[in-house]
């Protein structure tokens, strides 16, 4: 290997430099879920809203959002990319996806650990 010393130098203090900035402080936030709720029904294609409490967000956040369909507690299938939490100011639109009609559905949004909606219904 042949590297140059000033390379080498160079590199090193970029290193340096880099290590040297620190992450702004971030805090662990669970949003809740204000939509859907009991008695909510979604109609397969149509856009939608998934909506939180924004009353608790800390000044930063720690990680990114997504909006993931739940059955049964069980998770599906994701309906969002990856968005910022905290920009998102308390809404995220999905378009509800084609899946079987049924009232056991829940809407998992992280967040931190994954917060989960109430069932509600997705119809045809
Ligand atoms: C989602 O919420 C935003 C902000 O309130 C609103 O402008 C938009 O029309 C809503 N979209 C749907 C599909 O409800």
């Amino acid at each position: 290997m042949m590297f140059s010393t000033s390379f080498i130098a160079s590199a090193l203090a970029f290193l340096t430099a880099t290590s040297s900035v620190s992450a702004a402080p971030t805090d662990v936030w669970d949003p809740t879920i204000t939509s859907p709720v009991a008695g909510t029904v979604w109609v397969i294609g149509t856009e939608v809203n998934v909506t939180w409490s924004t009353a608790n967000e800390p000044a930063q956040v720690s990680n990114g959002g997504k909006v993931v369909l739940a059955q049964n507690k069980a998770e599906i299938l994701t309906l969002s990319p990856s968005f910022d939490l905290a920009a998102a100011d308390g809404f995220f639109t999905v378009t509800v996806p084609v899946v079987v009609p049924n009232d056991n559905y829940q809407i998992v949004l992280f967040g931190d650990s994954g917060d989960f909606s109430p069932s509600f219904t997705i119809s045809a």
